[in-house]
């Protein structure tokens, strides 16, 4: 059942974000609907489950992994995990009294992705955490010490070239230093990148010639610390601005200086995709007009929103592409950094009600909406091609919905050109899913 519906508890420890306490395991879970038979693999998010009361923010509750695997049609199992941090076994301070930063004492709860074989439990102010297909944690991986910072929870994988690319920010300098990962997974390159002070960068993008950050102004304030919770607020005078790398060719170094444009302030969490075309590029956001202007606890309405880049010209056209509320932007997996048409989102708020899922088709303007009609509230939503060769659109949406009748969730799959309809399946698990962060789908190896 829902914990902790005292209405005196932040929002991140009551009603649907709860935390739930124990690892379970089921296998054979029931279904309703009909599951497609071609999904063969394990779908895993990420999110905060704090253990040892408020933790003071929503983002620094300790990593828990939930998964369900599927095949022929069948839901074969769910299974829930922490990852077993230093932090969580209360081993490790991230932050010692001195001020010095243990890279490895993350929490390691924003999301999860397989690179090279490895699968990563993510958060940006430390190493990743490898864990295997049981969610079983293996331990910090620091790619075979050649990472020495921390690593963003978004990092990307060019559909061209299999690379990943990521980056870290910290409140010390360096304040940000890219990084490349070869396909095989081995750190190939790390390059500091000058900025003007720390702030708080959860996401960037790469085009299959650029990498693209986003110096947005949630700036470091020390002052905040006091008593835990989140170290960065808005500031009104830090300005915001993208900034240009021009990535190596055939697994060469990145090229050049980073070719800065100012842009108007706004804060971005979540990069749909980005793509270019000689030196235009397009990149497409949800964007917040601000955000943490007084409370980091409190978290205005973000929307869909482009970025048409010249840099020839070093002109910035940034324009709203719909007014929808919307959070979780994600793509097909095998465009990033390459030209899409389709986007998928959660929409909200949560107060209006009702929330569901939407699909915008950028070529002609067209929106489809999936409405939970106030009873069930998706979380980020994953798509999955029905094969490798197939278009674009065809592919399945799938996502953990809770479900405010049954004080459950589900795992729901679409049929990504028809969301409207609702699921085409729901697979019943054992227990509430928190409303949590970022996930992946794993096909079967
Ligand atoms: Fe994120």
């Amino acid at each position: 059942m829902v914990q902790a519906l005292d209405a005196d508890l932040p929002f991140y420890l009551r009603d649907l974000h709860a935390p739930v306490s124990e690892e379970v395991e089921a296998f054979d879970l029931p279904i309703e609907g009909s599951l497609p038979t071609e999904l063969d693999g394990l779908f895993v998010r990420n999110g905060p489950n704090p253990v040892r009361g408020d933790p003071g923010h929503w983002f620094l509750g300790d990593g828990m992994l939930h998964g369900v695997e599927l095949s022929g049609g069948c839901a074969l199992g769910y299974r829930n995990r922490f990852v077993q941090t230093r932090a969580l076994r209360g081993t490790a301070r991230y932050l010692d009294e001195e001020g010095r930063v243990d890279f490895s004492a993350g929490l390691a709860n924003t999301h999860v992705i397989e690179h090279a074989g490895h699968v990563l439990a993510l958060v940006e102010n430390g190493l990743p955490w490898e864990v295997d297909r049981r969610l079983e944690t293996l331990g910090p991986h620091d790619f075979g010490g050649r990472l020495k910072g921390p690593m963003t929870a978004h990092p990307k994988i060019c559909a061209r070239t299999g690379e990943m690319h990521f980056f870290g920010y910290h409140f010390a300098p360096p304040h940000l230093v890219y990084h490349r990962v070869d396909r095989s997974g081995r750190l190939v390159e790390s390059r500091p990148i000058e900025i003007p002070g720390p702030v708080m960068m959860h996401d960037f993008a790469i085009t299959d010639a650029y990498v693209i950050f986003m110096d947005l102004p949630i700036v470091f304030a020390p002052g905040s610390i006091a008593g835990g919770g989140m170290p960065y607020r808005w500031s009104d005078e830090a300005g915001a601005r993208l900034g240009f790398l021009r990535r190596g060719r055939n697994g060469a170094d990145s090229e050049g200086e980073v070719v800065w444009l100012e842009i108007e302030p706004c804060y971005v969490f979540h990069v749909l995709n980005a793509y270019s075309v000689g030196q235009r590029i397009t990149l497409d956001t949800a964007r917040y007009e601000d955000l943490w202007r007084e409370d980091p606890n409190r978290f205005e309405v973000a929307r869909l929103h482009r970025y048409e880049i010249d840099l020839a010209e070093g002109a910035v056209h940034e324009e709203p592409l719909d007014d929808l509320p919307i959070e979780f932007p994600r793509v097909k997996e095998d465009l990033c950094g390459l030209r899409h048409r389709i986007g998928y989102a959660v929409w909200g708020p949560a107060d209006t009600g009702s929330e569901g899922l939407v699909r915008y088709d950028l070529q002609t303007g067209a929106r489809e909406i999936y409405d939970g009609r106030g009873r069930h509230v998706p979380s980020e939503a994953v798509f999955v091609p029905t094969d490798g060769d197939a278009p674009e659109e065809e592919g399945w949406l799938l996502c953990f919905e809770f479900d405010r009748a049954r004080l459950r969730s589900d795992l729901s799959v679409f049929d990504a050109t028809r969301i409207e309809r609702g699921p085409v399946a729901r697979v019943e698990l054992p227990q509430r899913v928190p409303l949590g962060f970022h996930g992946s789908w794993l096909p079967r190896r």
